[in-house]
Order: C-alpha cells, then sequence, then structure tokens
C-alpha cells in the first residue's frame, strides 16, 4: 500500500486526509498523548482495517474520538452527573470514558462489548481531521500490537508506512503516555489504564474513585480483564526489560557488578553509569518521565545488550501511568531488594510520626533521622574544621562541642549558604543512616524506615526503595503544630511557608496516607503494609 504524508500545516492536504477518512481509509494523526491510528468509528469495513495494520487482536475495543460534546448523545446510551463534570474539568484532554453505548456504535468498534470509550483530544491537528471529515474517529495508538507506541513522526513511519493510507507529519507528543481511561459504568467509576489524569486529580472532581489493582500488579489469571488492553503484552522492545524496585543505591551497584547489563534509568543517573544506557526523564519529574518513556523504550533494541534493568517511576500520581507502561514493557518481570527500605517524609504537622508509630507496632524498624542528625559524634574533626573554616570559628563552642544554634545562624542566612552547609555535612549524615540500616539488616530487620522530613533535601532518598508521603489538610496542620511546638499562629505559619508545597511531596511519593481522620490511618497503613511485602523478595 502507498502511504501518503500530510503536512498539517496545510489546508488542502489536511482536506485530502479528511476526503481518505470519509473514503473509509486510514489516516495516522498526532494527539497530545500519543499518534493514533484514526478510521471512521461508525464504518465496520473501515474499523476493521485498523485491526489489520496494527495486527491487533480483534476483542481490543477502540477509543473514539470526537471534537465537541454534543458529538457524545448518539454514541452512549447515558452519560451521568460524574461523567458531565469530568467533561467539563478534563476535555478536552488525556481522559477517556467509557460508557453504555447506542445502537449505532458498531460491535467491531466496541471490540463486541456494549460498552464505548469516548475521548475529545486537546491537539489541534486531530481536532481539524475530526471537523473536517465530519467523523467520529475510531483511533487505537499508531504501533504494531505489542510494540511501544509512537510519540514521534517517526516512531510511526518505522511502523505504519505501507501498512495505512496516509500518515500526518505532526509535531512530537507533549503527554507522552496514552489517556487515562476510566469506566462510568460501575457506582464507583474505576480507572482501567492510568494516565497524565491521576486518579488524585478525579477523585478531587468526584470523590471516591478506584483503581483498577492489574494496573500495578498484573492480571492474576483467574481474573478477566475489565479493560481487554491490558491482557496483552504491551510497549515491549525485543530486549528483555527488568524493572528494579530497589534504591538508586542499590541500583548503581548493580549496574556496576555486571557490565553486560544495559541501563534504563533517570537522567540524573546517566553520569554514574559505566554500562550502555538510556534515560527516560528526570526522577523527580514524573511528566517528564511520561513524555520520554516511549522515546526510551524504541532506542532499547539499539543498545545491543541482551538485558535492561530499569529504574522503577513511583507508584503514584504520573508515576503510576509510567511505571504501569514500564511494567507491561518488562512482561511484568521485577527484581526486589531483600529489606523494604522505605522513606517516610511530609510537610510539618503532617502526621508523619503518627505514621512511623503505627508502622512500628506493625513490626516495622523506625530510624528517626532528625535524632540522627543531632548525635554528638556525627561529625568528626575534619568535618568540624571545614565547618568552621567555612562559617566561623565560633561554632565550636568553649567545651569543644558544635553549637549548633551558631552554625544555624550562619548557614540558614541565605540560600546559598545553606547549599554549602549541605554540601559539608550531608555526606557524614548518609553514612551514619547508612550505617544504621546495614545494623537493622545484619539484626534481621525486613523494613526499615527512615523518618525523615527533609528526605528529598538530604537525599536520603536514594537510599530508599519506596517512599511514603504523610499529608493533611492546611488548617489541620497548622493547629497540630500550634499545639505540638507551642507555637503563635504567626510563627507556626511561618514554618509552614518555609516548607515546600504539597505537591512536591505527593508528587514523588510510592504510597500517599491522608492523616485527616485518624481512625482510617491504621487501615490506610495497614494496606500499604502488605503492599510493600509484594516489593520484597
Ligand atoms: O491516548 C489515547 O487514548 C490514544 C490516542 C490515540 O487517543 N489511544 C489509545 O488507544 O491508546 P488504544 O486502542 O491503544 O488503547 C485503548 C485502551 C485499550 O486498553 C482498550 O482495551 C481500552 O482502552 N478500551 C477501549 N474501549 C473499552 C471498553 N469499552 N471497555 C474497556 N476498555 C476499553
Ligand atoms: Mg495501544
Amino acid at each position: 500500500m502507498d502511504t501518503i504524508i500530510i503536512n498539517p500545516n496545510k489546508k488542502e492536504e489536511m482536506i485530502t486526509a479528511a476526503e481518505i477518512i470519509k473514503n473509509g481509509g486510514t489516516v495516522v494523526m498526532p494527539t497530545e498523548t500519543v499518534y493514533g491510528l484514526a478510521t471512521d468509528a461508525l464504518d465496520p469495513t473501515a474499523v476493521e482495517k485498523i485491526f489489520m495494520a496494527k495486527g491487533r487482536p480483534s476483542d481490543n475495543p477502540l477509543i473514539i474520538h470526537i471534537s465537541s460534546l454534543e458529538e457524545i448523545d448518539s454514541l452512549v446510551a447515558h452519560m451521568g452527573e460524574k461523567a458531565k463534570k469530568l467533561a467539563e474539568k478534563f476535555w478536552p484532554g488525556p481522559l477517556t470514558m467509557i460508557f453504555k453505548k447506542t445502537d449505532l456504535v458498531p460491535s467491531i468498534t466496541s471490540g463486541g462489548l456494549d460498552t464505548v470509550a469516548i475521548r475529545i483530544p486537546e491537539n489541534e491537528v486531530a481536532r481539524q481531521l475530526i471537523d473536517l471529515s465530519g467523523k467520529p474517529l475510531a483511533a487505537p495508538s499508531a504501533n504494531v500490537s505489542g510494540s511501544p507506541s509512537p510519540t514521534k513522526f517517526s516512531h510511526v513511519l518505522k511502523d505504519m508506512a505501507g501498512r495505512v493510507n496516509a500518515i500526518i507529519d505532526g509535531e512530537d507528543c507533549a503527554v507522552g503516555l496514552e489517556s487515562t481511561v476510566i469506566s462510568m459504568v460501575e457506582d464507583v467509576p474505576k480507572i482501567l489504564r492510568p494516565g497524565a489524569i491521576t486518579p488524585e486529580d478525579i477523585a478531587y472532581i468526584i470523590g471516591e474513585v478506584e483503581v483498577d489493582e492489574s494496573i500495578t500488579l498484573g492480571l492474576d489469571s483467574t481474573k478477566e480483564a475489565l479493560s481487554p488492553g491490558m491482557k496483552y503484552k504491551h510497549y515491549a522492545p525485543k530486549t528483555k526489560v527488568v524493572v528494579a524496585h530497589v534504591s538508586k543505591e542499590e541500583y548503581l551497584k548493580k549496574l556496576k557488578e555486571n557490565k553486560e547489563l544495559g541501563a534504563l534509568c533517570f537522567d540524573g543517573d546517566l553520569d554514574y553509569i559505566e554500562n550502555k544506557k538510556v534515560s527516560f526523564g528526570d526522577e523527580y519529574n514524573p511528566l517528564s518521565q511520561a513524555e520520554k518513556l516511549f522515546s526510551a523504550l524504541h532506542k532499547i533494541d539499539d543498545l545491543g545488550v541482551k538485558k535492561v534493568l530499569a529504574r522503577a517511576p513511583r507508584l503514584s500520581g504520573v508515576g503510576l501511568a509510567v511505571y504501569n507502561r514500564l511494567i507491561r514493557a518488562a512482561g511484568f518481570n521485577c527484581i526486589f531488594s531483600d529489606v523494604n527500605i522505605v522513606g517516610l517524609t511530609g510537610q510539618t504537622g503532617s502526621g508523619k510520626s503518627y505514621v512511623g508509630k503505627i508502622l512500628e507496632e506493625l513490626g516495622a524498624y523506625v530510624i528517626d533521622c532528625d535524632k540522627v542528625t543531632k548525635e554528638d559524634d556525627i561529625y568528626p574533626e575534619e568535618c568540624l574544621k571545614l565547618l568552621q573554616k567555612t562559617f566561623s570559628y565560633d561554632i565550636i563552642n568553649c567545651m569543644g562541642k558544635l553549637d549548633r544554634r551558631k552554625l544555624g545562624s550562619y548557614a540558614f542566612s541565605s540560600k546559598d549558604s545553606t547549599k554549602k552547609l549541605n554540601e559539608i555535612v550531608l555526606p557524614y549524615i548518609i553514612a551514619r543512616i547508612s550505617d544504621i540500616i546495614k545494623k537493622a539488616v545484619q539484626d534481621g530487620k525486613k523494613m526499615i524506615i527512615l523518618d525523615a522530613p527533609t528526605l528529598f533535601e538530604a537525599k536520603a532518598d536514594e537510599l530508599c526503595d519506596k517512599i511514603i508521603v504523610a499529608k493533611a489538610d492546611v488548617d489541620l496542620r497548622l493547629a497540630r503544630i500550634i499545639k505540638r511546638d507551642d507555637l503563635s499562629v504567626e510563627d507556626a505559619k511561618k514554618r509552614m511557608n518555609a516548607q515546600k508545597e504539597e505537591k512536591f511531596y505527593t508528587d514523588l511519593a510510592d504510597f500517599i496516607i491522608d492523616t485527616e481522620n485518624t481512625e482510617s490511618v491504621k487501615e490506610q497503613v495497614q494496606e500499604i503494609f502488605n503492599k510493600l511485602s509484594h516489593y520484597r523478595k
């Protein structure tokens, strides 16, 4: 088949693409998530061409793309209030909602189900194609079934040239992962595929929402897939990928020990790795991981290694969507650490210590990192000398002891001096914490919690294989710290404002605990405790 290339900036070429759709042909279009392979969703013969071009199993239903909310009425039997709220907030955008379908939707489009998936994309070129053709467009990701989804024109060309009538040469996809898929059919809506719109985003609009377990754990063979797409191996390069549920420290060690392994790592890891490597974004910015993951997966086969060890993204927020794709690319192959080393952090007054206490009751070994930093002998002579030289000689008092208050007054006077302080002391703090961890492991502890308000600032997150964040509403936190530390409202607010905002923490969490309701905290902690043991050998 001849495939023509369409320049989206030329109206007459876009009209040609629309004509192809009207005549029952196939056109690959860019969307903000991934490139989609589009045809007229209501023409069964046209839709069949999608399944042929992709080599897609026929029981895997397609998403119908429309450009405005009015078009939905003829396709779905009933929308409902919650769906209307989500549509208002997130459409156009990377959200797909599933409803009971009308008879107008052919059974081939819905994979034989009585439901249909609908999305209004934001990408202008996609919207133009829908409008110019006047058709709702069925469009799965424009890759050969099983391989990584395309986020660049070059990816599409590799997979689809010769298999479709036209490809639109659009821009790179801004989001880079497929849309969040949520079923609106059940009483409590259920997320079947995570995406850039997170469970937290959705819960904020409609309250309760469920997340299908198979997203992180894979399908247990006794269960039926709610979203048929979830049962197939997906996104996989030819090279074997293994996801490492271990700390950054442990990950780097494993690569050092085996130079044959390739690395699928974060940008910041590259300098520490001598193996063949490709990175997929910033460890501390899950959106950048979303944007880059598929490109990285496309590059893996060029590394020329047999096996690639991948770092695990975080299990919450957008990280969950990245993790979901990666774990499927790996065919659910993972390695785990022998002992869970878990960071516990959050804003002041977030209820972190309470969570630590419950974890302790459940048998975890909790290290209070704040206390560790205040141990008398934590800084050796050479470190104290350097601190004196950097800040002032009077940080050591007449008893020869470190005057922490004085040191603080110099070191916290500017961002620059705080940075200097950290550069000097952090290696010693990390070394001490590492020693305590080593001893706990020798003592047979299976779960070790690093309770640290400045976990990330201290880079202690590099020692952790999973991270728990405690959170609570601003007013509640304020009341808690006023009571706990006997502060004035003003001082308490000052202290709170000096910290990073909640999103900074929750974006980097694997597990988030809302401590507002003391009773439910125990349940939440127990649930996480159980899940953690899944991430242990
Ligand atoms: O971002 C996206 O959603 C991209 C772009 C092109 O819009 N499209 C996309 O389509 O990812 P596809 O076909 O690769 O993935 C659709 C997913 C599959 O996992 C499928 O099983 C699920 O949505 N799905 C579609 N209709 C469904 C239904 N009625 N019930 C349950 N799951 C459904
Ligand atoms: Mg797909």
